[in-house]
């Protein structure tokens, strides 16, 4: 009997496939032109261009935040752009970390309790989750504000704080819109050398930014959007 032939094995499939998708808010501009983009398991990519350009709003598709008006948006073998709003809701809270500009930590609970609220929005078991917050906040060299409130610690404080937050669930994709943008040139060189770490632990990140440091230092690629486009996709140079 001869043997049967040897398949090669299929591409892993993308964790982030955004196919063909065109987003329009006025009828005469679209911000986004039928552009694809896949990232695999693994990367860091920074989407850079300039302001107005589309980042944000690729982004929020990549969140659920928001729906094209054709084409697709996969996540880790979900149609993010085809869910129900609950079923966007868990995504988010079960797939995705999202790290912003302005950190979005609420100022009224500790820096423990906000770390926290991922796990207890989604009905993690508390004593699980107190562990999952003190080793991230170790982690993260935030460890002894765990019991202050984040308007009294600095920007890259705070900017820590809102990464440990992102991945208290585990997500297998964190975004990150901005997160050095509102930091001074030492708490960004913290975030930076914090995402680069993460990444080089197997953490997938997309990553938006208008700073090229940020963007050399933590990305394996970089995509330059013009206009709604992909005008260049680029293994980074610098790592
Ligand atoms: N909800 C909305 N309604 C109408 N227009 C919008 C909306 N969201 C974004 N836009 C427009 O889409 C374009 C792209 O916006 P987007 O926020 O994606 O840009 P960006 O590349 O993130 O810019 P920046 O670097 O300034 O953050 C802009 O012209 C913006 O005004
Ligand atoms: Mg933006």
């Amino acid at each position: 009997m001869p043997e049967p032939p040897v398949r090669p094995e299929p591409p892993a499939p993308a964790l982030v496939d955004v196919h063909d998708v065109s987003r329009t808010y006025d009828a005469d501009r679209a911000v986004l032109s039928e552009l694809t983009l896949q990232v695999g398991k693994g990367d860091a990519v920074a989407v850079l261009g300039p302001s107005g350009s589309g980042k944000s709003s690729l982004l929020n598709l990549i969140a659920g935040l928001d729906r094209p008006n054709t084409g697709t948006v996969a996540v880790d073998g979900l149609r993010v752009d085809a869910m129900s709003e609950t079923a966007s809701a868990r995504y988010r809270r079960s797939r995705i970390g999202m790290v912003h500009q302005f950190f979005h930590l609420l100022d009224d609970l500790t820096v423990r309790d906000n770390v926290l609220l991922p796990a207890r929005l989604a009905g993690a078991p508390r004593a699980e989750a107190a562990a999952r917050a003190a080793e991230l906040l170790r982690y993260l060299g935030v460890a002894r504000r765990a019991s202050d409130h984040p308007g009294t610690l600095s920007g890259g404080e705070r900017q820590r704080v809102a990464v440990a937050r992102a991945l208290m669930n585990r997500p297998p994709l964190l975004l990150a819109d901005e997160p050095t943008g509102a930091l001074d040139s030492a708490s960004g060189a913290d975030v930076r050398a914090l995402l680069r770490e993460l990444n080089a632990d197997g953490q997938t990140i997309v990553l938006v930014t208008h700073d090229l440091a940020l963007a050399e230092a933590c990305a394996t690629r970089t995509v330059e959007l013009v206009d709604g486009r992909i005008v260049r996709d680029d293994p980074a140079v610098a790592r």
